[in-house]
This record gives C-alpha cells, sequence and structure tokens, in this order.
C-alpha cells in the first residue's frame, strides 16, 4: 500500500463547509466543462448533503455555469420509493435538480421501490451504461461525495458487517439491517468508492469525534478507515474537532 494522502481542513460550521464544499465542486465543473469533459458524480444523503445542495445552487446563480455536463448517480439510497421524506433522489430533486433545472437523463436514480437486489443490479447496469469499464472493474466515477455517520459509516456501509462483506467486490450492493433507519438500503461497495478520481468526505455534526479520530488511525477499524486505507488521497471538510482528549 503506498502512502495515503488525506488532505483534512478544519472549518467553523456546516454551513462553511457547504459552503467551500459548493464553491469546489463547482470550480470541478467549470474545469470539466472547459475540458469538453462530463462529471460523473455519486450524492450521499443526511443533513450536510442538504446543505451542500442549498449551497450548490445559491453559488451557482452567481456564475453562468452548466451542469448540462453532469451525470448523477448516489453513493447510496433507501429501499424507499422516490416520493418518500426518506428517499435521498426525493432530497436531491427537491434541493438541487429542480432550482438547477437538470435534464431527466443526467439523473440516474437508484430504484428504491424494487426489491434491494434488483435495484442494485440496475444501479450497476445503469451506472455501466453511461460510465463504461471492463466487466470485472468498478466504474470509475469522478467525484464521490460522503457524510460521516457516528459510527464511522459512511454511503451504507456499516461497521457491523462481517469481514467478507467488506471484500465484496460489487459494484452497489444491499443492505438489509442498517442501523441507521431505514434497515434496507442499496450503497457502492468499497471498490466504487476506492476506484472514484475524487472522494470529498464533509464530516459535520454531534458525536462524531470518535468516529473521525477511529478513523484517521492507520489500523482504524471504522468504514471510512477502510475507504482512506484503499484510497491514494482522500478529501475531508469537517466541524469535528479532533483536540479534545478521547474519553475512554
Ligand atoms: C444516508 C447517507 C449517510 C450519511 C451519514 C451522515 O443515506 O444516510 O448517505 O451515509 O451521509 O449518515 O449523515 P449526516 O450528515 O446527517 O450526519
Amino acid at each position: 500500500m503506498g502512502v495515503k494522502k488525506i488532505d483534512l481542513t478544519f472549518l467553523p460550521s456546516p454551513d462553511e463547509i457547504a459552503l467551500i464544499a459548493a464553491v469546489m465542486w463547482l470550480d470541478a465543473i467549470e474545469a470539466a466543462n472547459r475540458a469538453g469533459q462530463a462529471q460523473h458524480v455519486a450524492l450521499s444523503g443526511g443533513r450536510i448533503t442538504q446543505k451542500l445542495f442549498a449551497a450548490t445552487v445559491a453559488q451557482s446563480r452567481s456564475r453562468k455555469l452548466s451542469f448540462a455536463g453532469v451525470h448523477f448517480f448516489w453513493a447510496d439510497e433507501r429501499c424507499v420509493p422516490p416520493e418518500d421524506s426518506e428517499s435521498n433522489f426525493r432530497m436531491a430533486r427537491e434541493l438541487l435538480f429542480a432550482p438547477l433545472n437538470i435534464a431527466p437523463d443526467r439523473i440516474h436514480r437508484i430504484r428504491g421501490e424494487d426489491s434491494p437486489e434488483t435495484a442494485a443490479q440496475s444501479a450497476e447496469a445503469d451506472l455501466r451504461r453511461v460510465v463504461s469499464a471492463p466487466p470485472a472493474e468498478s466504474p470509475v466515477l469522478d467525484l464521490i461525495f460522503l457524510g460521516l455517520g457516528e459510527d464511522g459509516h459512511v454511503a451504507s456501509l456499516f461497521p457491523s458487517e462481517p469481514d467478507e462483506r467488506v471484500s465484496d467486490q460489487a459494484v452497489y450492493r444491499a443492505v438489509f439491517n442498517s442501523p441507521k433507519p431505514p434497515p434496507r438500503r442499496i450503497t457502492l461497495g468499497y471498490p466504487a468508492i476506492a476506484a472514484a478520481r475524487q472522494v470529498w468526505m464533509l464530516a459535520s455534526g454531534a458525536g462524531k469525534e470518535r468516529a473521525l479520530h477511529e478513523s484517521l488511525q492507520p489500523d482504524g477499524q471504522t468504514p471510512f478507515a477502510r475507504v482512506l486505507r484503499l484510497r491514494a488521497q482522500t478529501k475531508i471538510l469537517t466541524d469535528i474537532s479532533l483536540d479534545r482528549p478521547m474519553t475512554a
């Protein structure tokens, strides 16, 4: 395993995290547009993602920026219908796609209303239609946004998984016992997250000091620690203070 570069930025608040991430994202989209390249991005759910969306819409107002080259995928989705309040798609549609007038053919929704196995298979097929890759390899996304759970989870990869699940090579897979409700989800597996050109972790919220601290340890056992070990570089924007000593 080569040297792992962790680009860690501490910010004072979730709003600052969302603002900085939004500006960096819009810069990346502009660069892709100038290069005549698409941007294949996977979104997470959660509270910090809501703020990211709002900041992205607000910051885009002052730019003449086309989103036509951006293809939207998900890092994870809950196994609920698209109109459900728990749907990550619904949150993105309301807070990002509608305000930015994103074309439907750029939105690659994971079909949470289907059986988890079917949804995982069709999500992988959809991703492979847009981002080609040899059958035995993960498609390479340009950017994946992740949030950090209080237990160190990312997407819907949780600490409670048995080791053989960690080595599961599936691009997308079904989760049936998520400790974070709702229990059934679809998630990118570790290989697809490892393969992405960029992964930006927006780690925000109370009660996550231990999760972040543990994840930054070379032998950390959290899902995020596993992601960090699998990748050459990962960007972290966080308002979580690591100054306080970890209580036992
Ligand atoms: C989900 C998310 C999940 C989230 C983290 C952080 O669908 O639930 O993808 O992985 O990113 O749980 O969520 P908060 O930002 O709300 O703490």
